[in-house]
């Protein structure tokens, strides 16, 4: 969740749109290759104050791998990777199994580690105070779970599919539909946030969020692929998302406060 100041609500999405194009022009013009997000990218309003201005502290990394998380397989339930039986009842919406692998830059798994997800439920709506746009919320649905990688590295989710939801970045600002991705890698210092997307989403161009990430390709590893063979029969639609926390093909990762 975020918050940005009320002005900046009054731009239109013409407007955003404009300078999303504007940057993406110039970045196409550098030829210099940028494949995280942008911590200063003015059509996101508030990316300006989400991130620190001065140098972090430094400490010292063995120091810190003396607390590396270690989790068994006791700390996690199973049933924590579903968020369709967190309740009483059935959610609302379609149901949906994303599956993936953790690997790091030279594609080595990333074994035992927790994956942790949150996400709107299927009306684009979150638990959460701040969350008070007029779209229902569901009884049945939470929209958290987390899971630990196998020792292929693979994590599995059963869930809904998250609906978009309107933010208020500019004037009918709207987020593309998304999970929220918490990971821990194998140190401490490795945790990463970031988001997954569905294919073919049409809020895309218009998302100053996704186009925070200036270079097409490096986006384009935050959608998911629909993949026939994780659909089940009669019970769920199914989507790949692998995941890369270094090298070349990182994944791209954000400040840890993002809505
Ligand atoms: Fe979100």
């Amino acid at each position: 969740m975020k918050t940005t100041d009320s002005d900046s609500a009054q731009d239109s999405q013409a407007t955003i749109s404009d300078e999303i194009a504007r940057i993406q022009d110039d970045y196409q013009s550098t030829g210099v290759e940028e494949t995280q997000p942008r911590l200063d990218y003015a059509p996101y309003r508030s990316s300006l104050l989400r991130h620190p201005t001065k140098d972090p502290h430094h400490a010292d990394p063995e120091t810190i791998e003396l607390f590396a998380p270690v989790f068994g397989q006791r700390d996690i339930g199973t049933l924590e990777s579903d968020l369709t039986v967190q309740h009483h009842g059935e959610p609302v919406g379609e149901r949906i199994v994303v599956t993936g692998r953790v690997v790091d830059g030279e594609g080595r798994p990333v074994r035992h580690q927790l994956v942790e997800i949150w996400q709107a439920n299927a009306s684009g709506r979150y638990i959460h105070k701040r969350d008070q746009h007029p779209a229902p919320i569901d009884p049945n649905f939470t929209g958290v779970g987390r899971t630990l990688t196998d020792g292929d590295g693979s994590y599995a989710f059963t869930t809904i599919k998250p609906g978009p939801y309107p933010w208020k970045n500019h004037h009918n600002a709207w987020r593309p539909a998304h999970i929220h991705f918490s990971l821990f890698g194998q140190e401490f210092t490795q945790r990463m946030i970031t988001q997954m997307y569905l294919p073919g989403d049409p809020l895309f161009a218009l998302d100053p969020i996704y186009q925070s990430i200036v270079d097409p390709k490096a986006r384009e590893r935050l959608v998911a692929s629909y993949d026939h063979d994780v659909t089940q029969h009669e019970w769920s639609t199914g989507y790949r998302w692998d995941i890369v926390l270094t090298g070349s093909h990182r994944t791209p990762m954000e400040e840890e406060d993002s809505k």
